[in-house]
């Protein structure tokens, strides 16, 4: 197994019980993770993995889906077929109705004998949000949540702010705020993860962020695939709330706010929050021109043609769920006074990419004959993470002084020659360690609805407020204008 750059300190026996085991979710990515956990020595002999779902499966056939899981989504080098047997060896299989507080819940509690009464119990709960509050009263009702137990709340939480308060109000009733670890994947990025090296280890660019050397902020996460079998969930969330709500602003956060006191969990939270509270409110009126939604239709990536949005949900559906959407959002604080930030994700777009492009302004004055190009710094997130910086170099040769732009660039993975770790792999493990500093707290989940909820008041009360795109393009023409209002363009139009 390559080097990793995860940390590999030792952690405590412990018991994952993962709900929703048979899903998406758990198959795509928290068993690789966990597989990779445990192929760097970090699964203690005696920890157990148990999945729970309602499908009345036996452990073996749970072992056999997550083998299928492996094969699909681990590479190729990493399968080793030894390691692979004694990893499914450690999971094991409750077939039980989480809502219910039935005698399902009999073939989990069956599990937990004196004997592991004093382990970390991590509950992970990868269900509908709708569930969350069920399944941590009935887990307090048989008697399954112990001091040493953390629950970790997958996103979205709620699919509005009434909803997330119920969601945070049914959880809180459990488990005390310490031990509820509400994960956003994309803080699990080592990329994301760098932004705060970056910043803060680094003066040479900390003296620089701000409104006084910074034009613009661009951050865009864009995806190649649809929907494809996710249709029921993401056709009730769309876009906004299932790339915007939590992993854009999380990142923007990381950007735009002020240095944390240290690195502890709370310092970082509460700078995370400031910046949450000090986005400018969308007004009603002016939805329609700062957030921009899109749905696909039918188009081609590469050389495949790709069905529409509609044709992916199944025949007859109709539906204004937006795919894409790219927003204005403006920091009012000292630091960044009008300095757009634009927030754009969609689904089915030319290429798979995130990134955080921080456009610097333009020299005050040039005494050079070429145009010059105001310097840039491209943040990589995924994928070949790095950083690139956009500097006016002179032109070798006898021609004068000719100038154009050059980069300094610098990919992670060939500067630290390992293996980029998937951030699920970071985020389980910290939920064991009880590390909660890339979890989002209860305020800043409700300070991000509170700020996004107006947009989908808005788009809901007008329905023709969703553009169209053709699958393999970056979105619809008015995500391009409202770039251009600004006097920006997209990173890849630049
Ligand atoms: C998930 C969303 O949170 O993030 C998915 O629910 C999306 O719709 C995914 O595809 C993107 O994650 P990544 O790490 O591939 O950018």
């Amino acid at each position: 197994m390559p080097n990793s750059p995860v940390t590999n300190s030792p952690v405590e026996p412990f018991d994952y019980i993962v709900f929703g085991a048979t899903g998406d979710l758990t198959m795509r990515k928290l068993v690789p993770a966990l597989y990779y956990r445990f192929c760097e020595g970090q699964m203690p002999g005696d920890a157990r993995i148990i999945g729970t779902a309602r499908s009345k499966l036996s452990s073996d056939e749970f072992r056999e889906r997550a083998g299928k899981a492996l094969t699909r989504f681990v590479k190729e080098p990493d399968l080793k077929q030894d390691t692979m047997r004694q990893f499914l060896g450690r999971l094991f299989y409750a077939s039980l109705n989480g809502a219910e507080s039935d005698s399902t819940w009999d073939n989990l509690t069956g599990l937990f004998d004196q004997e592991v009464a004093g382990r970390i119990r991590v509950f992970y709960l990868a269900t509908s949000p709708g569930l969350y509050g069920k399944i941590c009263h009935n887990l307090a009702d048989k008697g399954l949540v112990t001091a040493r137990s953390r629950v970790v709340l997958e996103k979205p939480i709620g699919h509005d702010l009434a909803s997330a308060r119920q969601i945070n109000d049914e959880v809180g009733q459990v488990f005390e705020e310490k031990q509820i670890y509400r994960i956003d994947h994309y803080l699990g990025k080592e990329t994301v993860q760098n932004l705060i090296a970056l910043r803060f280890a680094n003066p040479v660019f900390e003296r620089l962020w701000s409104a006084d050397a910074i034009d613009h902020v661009q951050i865009s996460a864009a995806e190649t695939v649809g929907v494809e079998g996710r249709g029921d969930y993401y056709d009730q969330s769309g876009a906004l709330r299932d790339m915007i709500q939590n992993h854009l602003l999380q990142v923007m956060c990381l950007v735009a706010m002020e240095p944390p006191g240290s690195l502890d969990a709370d310092s970082l939270r509460n700078e995370k929050l400031k910046v949450l509270r000090a986005l400018k409110p969308i007004r009603p009126e002016d939805v329609a021109h700062v957030a921009i939604r899109g749905q696909y239709g039918r188009g081609r990536i590469g050389e495949a043609i790709v069905p529409g949005y509609l044709e992916e949900l199944g025949e007859g559906r109709q539906s204004h769920t937006e795919t894409f959407v790219a927003i204005k959002a403006e920091v009012h604080s000292w630091r960044w006074g009008k300095v757009p930030f634009y927030l754009r994700s969609g689904k089915r777009l030319p290429s798979k990419h995130s990134e955080i492009v921080v456009q610097f302004k333009e020299t005050p004055w040039s005494i050079f004959p070429s145009k010059l190009q105001a310097n840039r710094l491209t943040i990589r997130l995924q994928p070949e993470e790095g950083i690139q910086l956009s500097i006016m170099s002179k032109d070798p040769g006898p021609d004068g002084m000719v100038l154009r732009p050059a980069n300094i660039d610098i990919s992670f993975e060939k500067a630290f020659a390992t293996r980029y770790p998937d951030a699920y792999e970071r985020l389980l493990m910290d939920t064991v360690r009880g590390d909660p500093v890339l979890f989002m707290r209860r305020d800043e989940v409700e300070t991000a609805w509170t700020w996004v909820e107006p947009i989908l008041e808005a788009w809901s009360r007008h329905p023709d407020t969703l553009h169209y795109y053709s699958a393999g393009t970056w979105g619809p023409e008015a995500a391009r204008r409202l770039i251009h209002e600004g006097g920006h363009a997209w990173h890849e139009d630049m």
